[in-house]
């Protein structure tokens, strides 16, 4: 064992002088002790020779040697791949090529908040198809056949099959759900709509709503302005004021508008509060009992709220967005400026 040791020590002393500045050497190198046939296998044979109580410490040895003839192999192997790199004029210390990290688009970011915001108040996420049916879209939704909404002009139909259409508001998707599921239903649904608008800096033929459903025994009016002025706060800050307008949907009655106060004036009057102070977010009611009642839902002993509000809207107070086909138009230099946001 001694004399073991003793070996190891010269061979480690050995290892030290070697000098690879060569591919061809270093090779030499591996072959000559790491190799199958080499010194450190050939030093692991000797384990036999060892008395018992002694191999574990000589095992200790034998694996530190190894790692030093391996590390000493290692910073050949760099040291001659740094050198053809030089010598193919390559140089290694200049600084890599940044890879440009994209950011989420505006409308994502917002839709993405919203969304947290009502998933910590319980809601989960629901979606639905773009390309509705009439009932879904309309009739489940208490939308008389006679009504305005479902004109062409409002509404893309399907030229192949007019029963089919792209849907007009997120409201499709509470049908979807009340269709599946039965109370308690807490649901938040954020999609793409489509209208038949002409495009400008204040409409759009697409844009983007996020619905929410509640419905269980003993909801009330109450718990929907107390849901809402949450949501309010958490996504603008406390200072922000809230308030209700009474309103008319056919899916809720009683009907109301929210508004918030302006943004981007402070509540003093601009364009976008169109002087006013106040600008509109969302449309909420108590559900029609006829819509429960359309999916089998007890409205004696079922109540609901819903919610509808528009994404682009609440973008445009939080990053001050001026035109909506800023949204679509994939211009670099809108997009940057969200670089970082979460
Ligand atoms: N669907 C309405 C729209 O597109 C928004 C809306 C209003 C949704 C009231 C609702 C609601 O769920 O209760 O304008």
């Amino acid at each position: 064992m001694e004399q073991l040791l003793q070996r190891i020590q010269e061979l480690k002393q050995e290892i030290s002088g070697f000098e690879a500045t060569d591919a061809a050497a270093a090779e030499n190198f591996r072959i000559k002790y790491l190799g199958t046939k080499g010194v450190v296998k050939a030093m692991m044979g000797e384990m036999k020779n060892v008395p018992a109580e002694q191999r574990k410490e000589f095992g200790l040895v034998l694996n530190d040697f190894k790692q030093f003839a391996e590390a000493r192999y290692e910073s050949f192997a760099q040291r001659n791949g740094t050198q053809k790199a030089a010598s193919a004029g390559i140089d290694l210390s200049l600084p890599g090529d940044a890879i440009p990290v994209g950011s989420r688009h505006p409308l994502s970011l917002v839709r993405n908040q919203v969304v947290s915001i009502f998933k910590r108040l319980g809601f989960a996420v629901a979606e639905g198809p773009e390309i509705e049916d009439d009932w879904h879209n309309f009739g489940a939704m208490n939308l008389p056949e006679d009504h305005p909404a479902r004109d062409m002009q409002d509404t893309f139909y399907i030229n192949q099959n007019p029963s089919w259409l792209l849907r007009t508001h997120t409201s499709s998707v509470q049908a979807r759900v009340m269709e599946k599921q039965k109370p308690p239903i807490r649901v938040i649904c954020p999609g793409r709509v489509y209208r038949n608008e002409t495009v400008s800096a204040r409409a759009h033929c697409f844009f983007h709503q996020v619905e929410g459903l509640y419905v269980d025994e003993n909801v009330s009016f109450a718990d929907l302005k107390q849901t809402l002025y949450f949501f309010v706060q958490e996504m603008f800050g406390k200072e922000v004021k809230v308030r209700f307008r009474p309103s008319y949907f056919p899916f809720t009655e009683p009907s109301a508008e929210m508004d918030i106060s302006c943004l981007i004036c402070g509540g003093d009057g601009c364009t976008v509060c169109k002087h006013t102070g106040w600008v509109e977010i969302l449309g909420s009611g108590m559900v029609h009992p006829k819509v429960l009642d359309n999916f089998g839902i007890d409205s004696n002993k079922y109540t609901g709220f819903a919610f509808g509000m528009g994404v682009e809207r609440i973008t445009q107070l939080k990053y001050q967005v001026n035109d909506l086909r800023l949204y679509s138009q994939n211009d670099i230099r809108f997009l940057k400026q969200f670089t970082g946001a979460v």
